[in-house]
Parts: structure tokens; C-alpha cells; sequence
């Protein structure tokens, strides 16, 4: 629906833009100007500048500018037409094609929400106030959910029916048409009805502006399906649907970033902790969902959940967005730890490392990057010409022409950066591999080098298997840091699975907190990408293995590296696993000895076993 054009003069000839501007800028006047801080980013003198003249406005510090209308719609998350309505409403104005048929449609509208919001609030009372509600409460507590998070979500319970909703519904007035139309009731065939939620938890699902457009139900226990989702209304779209956004402070977009997470319990344990998050409704990213993040911030970031499903949701998303991206809007992508999602990894205590993943996240120039350039040997120019143009057709797609040239520029550079040097007569995958993991090894020192692994062994410690042994073979010298390889060798050898924030919990608890928070720093991870947390583990390996290899061969294989380099493998493995198991002895007895305190699971949090069900 378009709105002629004289109408909208005449809405903004209602609407001065100082008017509009100052019922949330307070403004002073400079002359013909009017000045103001800036809402849309943090400032101390203001540069937001409003032209009267013109009927619009200006940041001079964030570079933002629009009319009536954008104003509306960047202050308070509403489409344009949503902002056109809500100014020509209060301005007593009739809006233009408005038919009897939409008019009535509106009113239909009007009573499934209302509908929906009784509902609502029916099922937060049976959660609260019923004898079955009793154990979904526990249930909560157990998941860690405090009660003021379970109010401010409405969350509810829906018993096990076959009519209890159906039946209230019916005392409050409602028709069994209104109640299909909402998704509260099923029809079954021979007209038998039946209450769509029946025996589950039930989070509400929100519009923007905060009204119940649906119900997410999860099953209590086990069994099929986990989550059900209200169908499709004339209310609820899933694909234009974020779960959390109503509740998102845009205020505070600049000091935390906005996440977008899988699930219903992520958004909420999220918001819990003082982040920021929204979440699809067990469906892709569409294009719809990232145009509604890009009207909150020019970069939310991707927070999927760390297995495979969630990196390939997360690319599909990437893909997505690209058409889409403009000058300074783009999407980030936080890769969490294999296995876990955001709560069970708050619950697990990993909120620090939470929160410093999403502090520094990945660019979508490097996820794609990362994506396509595989594990291969790119020893041919054919490999090499087909990932180039795997890279440039991701770039082509993008529509804004500088945003497409600055891709096309920073792959190509990559390109150039990984096979330069003269690479094609070798064939050693870590040799073609070097310069694009922006490893960047221009170490100088031994010691660098050493606390480079370590690092690396700690952000991912689910390749002890591929480097343990080859850690437990080099010679350190540093007695600190012999102690802190014989605890993660035990704490890994007792918990086989252990991750990496369950691992930094037991050696803080062992004295190693100093040392492990010194090697995993910044002024560590500018010489070695790689052993950063949020890289992936294949990446991770790669840089492991190849600087080990550095230091292996400074170390003892200097006067013959080629012949050392072909050996290696398969010389090294047997017995530098007996030294492996060796130290792990070692380090099993020098417990026992030493301390009274064995280890017990208070000193191993596990990752998420304890979340489901
Ligand atoms: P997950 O299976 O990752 O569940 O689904 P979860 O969020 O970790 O749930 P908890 O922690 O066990 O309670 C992520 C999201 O995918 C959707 C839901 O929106 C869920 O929050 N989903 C999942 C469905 O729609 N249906 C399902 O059967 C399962
Ligand atoms: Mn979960």
C-alpha cells in the first residue's frame, strides 16, 4: 500500500520536525540551526542538527539524516508505513485506502490479538497458581530462569487439556472462528476441537511493540517435537518474527552489541545476564529478519549455536545478508564452543568468556573467508582460479557497487597474500596454508612460540588429541609453564571431553589463573590469529601444528629441516605418546601427593549435560 504522495506532504505539514525530534531530543537553537545530542549514538556535545527549513536533520557525528518519517521509524523500530500510520493517526488524519474490506479485516486483526492476550494471560496464571504449574516452576529454577526474567517474558504453562483453554475462552465470549484464527484451538475432522497447546512450557511470542502474536511450547521432558510453534496467522509470520525484540533497549545498542541466538531460552537467559539478544523461530535468517536487525544496529552479530547445523545456518544467513550490505552495515558472527549454545554456556559459568567473544567478534569478510577456503592443497592453478571465483561469485552478489569492490579487493588480496612465495613446487599443506592464517609468525623467540601453543591448546582444547603428544615432547624450560602443561594434561585425561571454559575454571582453581589469563591476551594473539577463541578448530590445528613445527625445528632439527620435516610424523608418534602418558602419571601422582583437595566435580563444571530435559 502506497500512500499518494500529497498525502504525505500533508502529514508532515502536521508534524514540524523540531516538534517530533524534541519529544526525545531536547534542542537549543544556534541561530537557524537547532542543536541537540545525537539519539542514535553516544555523545557529549551534540552535533545532531535539526534544519527547520528543510524539515530534516543531520548528525555530524554519526552521520545519520532524514525526515519526520525516518526519524519515526530509526527512534522506534517501525517500518515506513508503520510510521506514516502512527503520525497521520495522532494528527487525527484518516488514512487513504482505507476500504470497508480492510477496515473489517483490521477489526478481525483486533480480535485475535485480543485473544492472543487473554490467552496470555490465562496460561501465566495456570503456571503461578496451579497445582500442575508447580513442577514447570521447579523446572525453570533448575534452568536457572529467575522469576523476574519469567515475568518480563510472560512466560506460561499450558496443561494438559483437552479444553481447559478452549473452555475460558468460550466463558470470555470468544467464537471457536476467533480461536482457530489465532492458533489456539485445532479443529479436528468431525468438527471435534481440541486446545492447541496441551501439556507445555509457553513463551510468548511478541510483536515489536510488545503484543502477543503467537506461543513458542516446549514439551516438559522428552518427546516430540521439543518445541511447537502456533501455525502461521493472520497475525504471525515466522519469517519476519525475532523473539526478544520488543524488549531490546536501542538505547544501549552501542554499548552491547545485538546477538541474534537459535533459541527461545538463549534470548531470555541472555537478557537475564544484560545482554542483548533476539532469536528466529526455529527457522533461517531471512531476509526480513536482517533488514529488521539492520533498523536496530548497522551490525548485529550472528551468536549461532557452536555445531555444525549452527555454522551452516550462519553461513546461509551470511549469504543472505551480502546483497543487502551497505557503506558500514554488515552482520558479525560470534562462533561459539563446539556444543553449546549461549545458555547452557552462561549456565556453565562461561559469561566472561561470553562476553568476550561478542566484544570481539569475526567480520563477515572473514567468515566467508574462512568458509571457502578450505582444508585442501591449493597446489594447482586450477585450485586456485576455482577458489577465486567461489570468493568473487560471493562478492558478485553483493548490489552496493563500493561494498562489492572493497570484497572483491579484500579477497583477491588474500588470494595474493596465501600464494605468494613461490608455492608451487611444494606440496606441505601447512607450508600453502602459512600466510593465510593470518598467523602472521614472525616470532622471534622460543619462549613467544611456546606460550603461543599453549594458548591455542587453551581456547581449544578439543585438539589435545592431534597435538598432545606433540606438546608433551618439547623441551620447556620454564617451570610454571611445565606445571600448567602437566594440570592440563590430568584435567584432560580425567575429563575426556572436557571444553575450553570448563578448563579454564579447573586451572584458575588450581592456581594457574594468573598464568592463563597472561597467555591469553592480546599482546599473545597479535603474533598468532589463530590461537584466538572464536577461530574455528581446523584453523586452530593448522596454526598449532605449524608452529610447533617452527619450534621443533629450531629446536633440534636445524642443520637438516627438509629430511626432519618428511620424517617427523611418522618417526615421532609411538614414543612421544609414552612421554604423553608418561607426564599425565607423573602429574597423577604429584596430586595425590600434594594435595588433599582431589579433584571432584565442584572443580569440573561440566558443559551442558546438566540443561537438557
Ligand atoms: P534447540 O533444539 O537448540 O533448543 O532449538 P534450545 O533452544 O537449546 O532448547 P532448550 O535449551 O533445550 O530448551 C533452538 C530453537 O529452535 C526451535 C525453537 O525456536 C528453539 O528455541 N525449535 C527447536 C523448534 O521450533 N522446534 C523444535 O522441535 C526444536
Ligand atoms: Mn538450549
Amino acid at each position: 500500500m502506497a500512500f499518494p504522495s500529497d498525502f504525505l506532504d500533508e502529514v508532515r505539514a502536521r508534524h514540524p520536525i523540531a516538534n517530533v525530534v524534541q519529544k526525545r531530543v531536547k534542542l537549543t537553537r544556534k541561530g537557524r540551526l537547532l542543536l541537540g545530542l545525537c539519539p542514535f549514538h553516544n555523545e557529549k556535545t551534540p552535533s545532531f542538527t535539526v534544519y527547520e527549513q528543510q524539515d530534516t536533520y543531520h548528525c555530524f557525528g554519526c552521520g545519520v539524516h532524514g525526515d519526520v518519517f525516518s526519524f519515526k521509524m530509526q527512534t522506534e523500530g517501525l517500518s515506513f508505513l508503520e510510521a506514516v500510520e502512527n503520525l497521520a493517526l495522532e494528527a487525527g488524519l484518516t488514512l487513504p485506502n482505507l476500504t470497508p474490506q480492510t477496515f473489517e479485516a483490521r477489526e478481525k486483526k483486533k480480535t485475535i490479538l485480543e485473544a492472543l492476550e487473554i490467552a496470555t494471560d490465562w496460561y501465566e496464571k495456570q503456571l503461578y497458581q496451579s497445582k500442575a504449574g508447580e513442577k514447570v516452576l521447579q523446572y525453570l529454577e533448575h534452568r536457572h530462569l529467575r522469576d523476574e526474567t519469567l515475568k518480563s517474558f510472560r512466560v506460561g504453562f499450558a496443561p494438559e487439556g483437552p479444553s481447559s483453554l478452549i473452555n475460558f475462552m468460550k466463558e470470555r465470549g470468544f467464537e471457536d472462528e476467533t480461536l482457530v484464527k489465532a492458533g489456539l484451538m485445532i479443529r479436528r475432522e468431525g468438527g471435534r476441537t481440541i486446545d492447541y497447546f496441551r501439556d507445555r512450557l509457553l513463551f510468548p511470542i511478541f510483536d515489536k511493540r510488545g503484543a502477543v502474536i503467537a506461543f513458542g511450547g516446549r514439551i516438559l521432558g522428552e518427546g516430540e517435537p521439543k518445541y511447537l510453534n502456533s501455525p502461521e496467522t493472520e497475525v504471525f509470520h515466522k519469517s519476519n518474527t525475532l523473539y526478544g525484540l520488543h524488549l531490546i533497549n536501542r538505547k544501549n545498542l552501542s554499548n552491547h552489541p545485538l546477538l541474534v541466538v537459535e533459541g527461545f531460552v538463549d534470548v531470555m537467559m541472555l537478557k537475564q545476564e544484560g545482554f542483548q539478544a533476539v532469536a528466529p523461530l526455529g527457522t533461517a535468517i531471512t531476509e526480513l529478519h536482517i533488514a529488521e536487525l539492520w533498523r536496530l544496529t548497522p551490525t548485529p552479530c550472528l551468536c549461532l549455536d557452536g555445531d555444525l547445523a549452527g555454522q551452516n545456518a550462519t553461513f546461509r544467513a551470511a549469504e543472505r545478508a551480502l546483497p543487502n550490505l551497505e557503506p558500514g552495515k554488515s552482520l558479525s558472527i560470534a562462533v561459539l564452543p563446539q556444543g553449546e549454545d549461549p545458555d547452557s554456556l552462561i549456565k556453565g559459568g562461561g559469561k566472561p568468556f561470553l562476553e568476550k567473544l561478542v566484544s570481539a567478534p569475526q567480520h563477515l569478510v572473514d567468515f566467508l573467508w574462512e568458509r571457502v577456503f578450505t582444508n585442501e592443497v591449493y597446489d594447482t592453478p586450477e585450485k586456485r582460479a576455482l577458489l577465486e571465483k567461489k570468493l568473487m561469485s560471493l562478492a558478485e552478489t553483493i548490489k552496493d557497487l563500493s561494498v562489492k569492490q572493497y570484497y572483491k579487493a579484500a579477497f583477491k588480496s588474500r588470494i595474493f597474500e596465501v600464494f605468494s612465495g613461490a608455492l608451487y613446487g611444494k606440496k606441505r599443506k601447512n607450508d600453502l596454508l602459512q600466510p593465510l592464517k593470518k598467523a602472521k609468525v614472525q616470532l622471534n623467540t622460543s619462549a613467544l612460540k611456546l606460550k603461543i601453543l599453549f594458548a591455542g591448546l587453551l581456547n581449544h582444547p578439543q585438539m589435545i588429541y592431534d597435538v598432545g603428544e606433540k606438546l608433551a615432547e618439547l623441551e620447556i624450560i620454564d617451570k610454571n609453564l611445565i606445571k600448567l602443561r602437566d594440570e592440563i594434561f590430568f584435567a584432560l585425561n580425567e575429563h575426556r571431553d572436557l571444553d575450553e571454559v570448563s578448563l579454564k575454571h579447573h586451572l584458575n582453581n588450581h592456581g594457574h589463573g594468573k598464568l592463563v589469563q597472561s597467555l591469553l591476551s592480546e599482546t599473545i594473539y597479535v603474533h598468532a590469529h589463530f590461537a584466538r577463541p572464536h577461530v574455528s578448530i581446523d584453523m586452530a590445528r593448522e596454526g598449532w601444528l605449524e608452529v610447533w613445527q617452527h619450534l621443533l625445528e629450531s629446536k633440534l632439527f636445524a642443520e637438516d629441516i627438509k629430511r626432519a620435516q618428511s620424517q617427523l610424523s611418522d618417526a615421532m608418534s609411538s614414543q612421544s605418546w609414552k612421554r604423553m602418558q608418561l607426564l599425565f602419571n607423573q602429574a597423577k601422582t604429584y596430586k595425590q601427593k600434594s594435595q588433599e583437595t582431589s579433584l571432584n566435580q565442584d572443580s569440573f563444571p561440566q558443559p551442558s549435560s546438566n540443561v537438557k530435559g
